[in-house]
């Protein structure tokens, strides 16, 4: 019996030893994408080398290209063609789903200003329509607004496909979650509790091809870090803009697109859980191409309204103390949400 039993251990040493091994060569040959600086993770491994591949890659970059993500490509051409049919219509029609307070919907072009330190005089050079399907809870809760949805009369197929992108991208999100955790040496499910009613919500965005001018102020978005726990990107098309300021390299780089992966970038939640091991990256858009339009999708994944982001247990210890004070999530979004969107009022949310 005795025997038996270290002959287990001894193999089941080997095989983490071995697992060990290979993830350490697929991570060297994931950093090498073809002219892109930005590491790939790909979620047709098995979920420890995922794990692993997310650990080597949130804290010197943040951001990730994620591929096999099992989105099918179908499936977002269907919401970029919707997208483009929604900010075709006219400012009026536009302008009839706006969003206002408890409402998600319409934000015109420059209604945001995402760093008003250098975005002194003008707001972003985007135009973007926030959806989501509807909360679980009834009541009226901060944050758990409603859509103001596009008459069907006018864009027959919009809310059916944006809506299916968003559920699949709910999926994506509860299992890139569990990876994320099992990345911090936590359980699979430790996550769960804290995404009971999460504030996530889908935005499509439009960019005009005005250049931006980084010395006068003028971006297709001002330098940010995302708000939640991590966001999940689509790009039509190639059309460049995304750069990021990763902590590895001290200075901006493009984020071109990478046919069939999306982007992914980790948020000031997670920097938070896991006490600045894991890095929410700031990123912003810089226009050049004046031939084309830029036009994403991004699903933000945010934790519950009450939740508690304090450093995680495997992370801080005697040794390690929490760099940050628990903060309610919702709090930080109510936060930041106004600080960009400065013509909401969102005092009765407070
Ligand atoms: C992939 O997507 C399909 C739905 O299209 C789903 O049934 C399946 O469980 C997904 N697979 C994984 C590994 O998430
Ligand atoms: C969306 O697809 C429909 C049907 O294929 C097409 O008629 C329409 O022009 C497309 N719209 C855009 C904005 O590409
Ligand atoms: C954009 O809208 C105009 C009418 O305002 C229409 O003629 C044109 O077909 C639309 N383009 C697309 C791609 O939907
Ligand atoms: C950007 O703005 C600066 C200062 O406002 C101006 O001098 C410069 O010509 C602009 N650059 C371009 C390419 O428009
Ligand atoms: C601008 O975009 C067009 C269309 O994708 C492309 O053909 C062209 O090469 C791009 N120009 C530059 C300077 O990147």
């Amino acid at each position: 019996m005795v025997t038996n039993k270290t002959k287990i251990c001894f193999s089941s040493h080997m095989i983490v030893l071995v697992l060990i091994f290979i993830s350490k060569i697929l991570v060297n040959a994931s950093e090498n994408t073809g002219g892109s600086d930005i590491p790939v993770v790909d979620l047709s491994k098995s979920k420890y080398e995922v794990a692993q591949n997310i650990r080597n890659v949130a804290k010197d970059f943040g951001f990730f290209y994620l591929i096999n993500h099992n989105i099918s490509q179908v499936l977002l051409s269907k919401v970029f063609n919707q997208s483009m049919s929604f900010f075709n219509l006219s400012e009026l029609q536009k302008l009839s789903v706006k969003q206002r307070d408890g409402y998600f919907g319409y934000t015109p072009f420059e209604e945001e200003v995402l760093d008003k330190e250098r975005q002194y005089n003008r707001g972003d050079t985007k135009e973007g329509y926030y959806v989501r399907g509807p909360f679980a809870n009834k009541e009226r809760r901060p944050l758990q607004w409603e859509t103001l949805w596009i008459d069907e009369k006018i864009i027959p197929e919009f809310k059916a496909t944006t809506l299916e992108y968003y559920y699949r991208l709910k999926q994506l999100s509860l299992r890139l979650t569990s990876l994320i955790a099992l990345s911090l040496n936590l359980e699979e499910n430790f996550f769960d509790n804290k995404f009971q009613n999460p504030l996530d919500v889908l935005r499509l965005l439009h960019y005009t091809s005005e250049p931006s001018n980084i010395s006068s102020g003028i971006f297709g978005a001002g330098q940010h870090t995302d708000y939640g726990m991590f966001t999940i990107l689509a790009v039509l098309d190639h059309v460049s803009g995304l750069q990021i300021y990763p902590p590895r390299l001290n200075r901006w780089i493009d984020v071109p697109r990478l046919e069939n992966a999306f982007i992914v970038n980790l948020g000031d939640q997670l920097q938070r859980w896991t006490n600045d091991y894991y890095h929410s990256t700031l990123h912003r858009v810089v226009i050049a191409n004046t031939s084309v339009q830029r036009y994403s999708v991004a699903f933000f994944w945010e934790p519950d309204f009450e939740c508690l982001v304090s450093c995680v247990p495997t992370i801080c210890n005697e040794q390690e103390l929490p760099k940050y004070e628990p903060v309610m999530h919702g709090e930080h979004l109510l936060f930041k949400f106004s600080q960009g969107h400065t013509q909401l009022d969102l005092k009765t949310e407070l």
